[in-house]
């Protein structure tokens, strides 16, 4: 079973309920959105146009670090388009024929979301391409001598597809989206912004300080400062009368071993590591995870975008290194 870190911005496989409050804390609409000022602009743009011709939106794809809220602008998207949502993910549509399924089910004008795009299959991947370029469906009927081909009129809709990774998704599929965004990190002051929202809406009291002392601790990233907002409320229920100060803000920090820069025994796990074995030398990212007992998706794609982001370990052609900044985080000698 996969081990869920607090801060690992991971919903797949996390627990019912955390996802339910998460779905809850969502925003709505580009109102109600905080951060991301950039592709929210080009969106609305989008979205204008599109509806002041009475077509759908070109095709979007969002690409970025996982909990920087790539579901969330989706599902926004639709609402502020006023059309139908359908989520589903590139594991999910097995067959040619889960993906005819959906896509027969569409109803004109719907948003399609598809998470994880880069994991669809190549032969999922090749229908979708008519389809998203042409509204067609093209399936094969029958085996052998009898089958036959067949090209099936789909109501117009749009896909947004949600990816860690850009480089891994094939290029023919890529160059369907009319849009092309990345997510990025968010400031620290939005981030408190979306903690001290998330704490109105589960009715919690915190003051401004420990909102900020949260904001400095999130990675920049929501659903971990949500996440964090919870861990930090249990403790305040539990050992206070459940307000949020800077008291029990500190004492549920160093409980959950989150320190003052929002990285946890994983990441600093994962630092040492490549310390105590290489110092300063490049090291390549399997012989990482074969240190550290991580798989390599994980540390790529929920370990290192921070850390790269904070500038604690660089990507070198002969593999990664860490930073004399990150050294002095550890306490370690400092090789600069
Ligand atoms: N909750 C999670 N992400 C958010 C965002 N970007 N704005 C407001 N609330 C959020």
């Amino acid at each position: 079973m996969a081990i869920q870190r607090l801060v690992e911005p991971i919903t797949d496989d996390g627990d019912a309920n955390e996802q339910i409050i998460e779905v809850t804390l969502r925003p709505q609409n580009f109102k109600e959105y905080i951060g991301q000022e950039r592709l929210k602009k080009n969106l609305q743009l989008a979205i204008a146009a599109a509806k002041k011709r009475g077509e759908p939106i070109d095709h979007v794809l969002l690409y970025g670090p996982p909990g920087l809220g790539k579901t969330t602008m989706a599902g926004v998207i639709a609402n502020e388009m006023s059309v139908g949502f359908r989520v589903t993910a590139g594991p999910a549509i097995e067959r040619a024929g889960d993906l005819a399924s959906i896509l027969t089910n569409l109803q004109d004008g719907d948003i399609l979301f598809i998470d994880v795009i880069h994991r669809l299959s190549r032969a999922v991947e090749e229908i979708l391409y008519s389809a998203m370029e042409d509204y067609k469906l093209d399936i094969v009927i029958g085996k052998g001598p009898a089958a036959r081909s067949v090209r099936l009129d789909l109501p117009r809709f749009t896909v947004i597809g949600a990816t860690t990774r850009t480089g891994s998704l094939a290029a023919p599929l890529r160059d369907r989206f009319g849009h092309i965004h990345r997510l990025e990190f968010y400031q620290p002051a939005d981030i408190q912004k979306i903690i001290e929202r998330a704490a109105k809406i589960l009715e919690t009291k915190i003051d401004e300080t420990s909102a900020e002392i949260l904001s400095q601790r999130s990675r920049q990233t929501p659903r971990i400062a949500n996440r964090l907002l919870k861990r930090v409320r249990d403790y305040a229920d539990v050992n206070g009368d459940g307000i949020i100060d800077e008291k029990v803000t500190a004492q549920a920090l160093t409980m959950l071993e989150v320190d003052e820069l929002g990285l946890d025994p994983a990441d600093r796990g994962l630092l040492s590591a490549i310390y105590e074995n290489y110092r300063d030398r490049p090291v390549g990212l399997s012989t990482i995870a074969a240190l550290t007992g991580d798989e390599v998706n994980t540390i790529e794609d929920h370990l290192e975008p921070y850390l790269l982001q904070i500038g604690f370990i660089e990507r070198t052609p002969r593999g990664r290194k860490i930073t004399p900044r990150a050294v002095r985080h550890l306490g370690g000698e400092n090789n600069e």
